[in-house]
């Protein structure tokens, strides 16, 4: 093999190495890029919080439904904190109502119940409700949507 064939050699050697990692790398980013995209809020529909009321419309061992993005929220107010759970029951999407006669909330579809910390008690619910981020600003009441 003669000096020219070796440096023809590692000329394309040294192609083949950026061709394939030039490959691997665009791979890479195709691969992860819609992952991102997943798990990103859509534009327009960034998570925001929505006030939903000043705080003395909560009272202490009130549970009031609201609505936060077109869906219904319960919103419960504890003496130590203020916590709300969506409404879409976890089984089939129905919406849960809250019980003040047994303290929990009732889904009609399929008999699902769930307690007030949104944990799922009884009935086909796979899950607990899903909670929501609570804030209190200046007296008011903001709920964050989840995306
Ligand atoms: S949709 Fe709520 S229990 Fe089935």
């Amino acid at each position: 093999m003669s000096s020219r064939d070796d440096k023809g050699g590692v000329a394309r050697r040294n192609f083949l190495n950026l061709a394939v990692g030039g490959s691997a790398a665009a791979f890479a980013v195709a691969g992860t890029y819609p992952v991102v995209r997943y798990l990103e809020p859509p534009p327009g529909r960034a998570r925001s919080a929505s006030r939903v009321g000043k705080i003395e419309e909560f009272p202490v061992g009130s549970v009031r439904t609201v609505v936060v993005d077109d869906r219904p929220v319960h919103v419960i107010r504890t003496a130590d904190e203020v916590r709300a759970f969506s409404a879409i029951c976890t089984h089939l999407q129905c919406v849960v109502a809250y019980s003040a006669e047994h303290k929990q909330f009732e889904c009609p579809c399929h008999g699902g119940v769930y307690a007030l910390d949104g944990r799922n008690l009884e009935g086909p619910p796979p899950r607990p409700l899903e909670e929501l981020t609570v804030t209190i600003d200046e007296g008011y009441v903001l709920v964050s949507a989840s995306g």
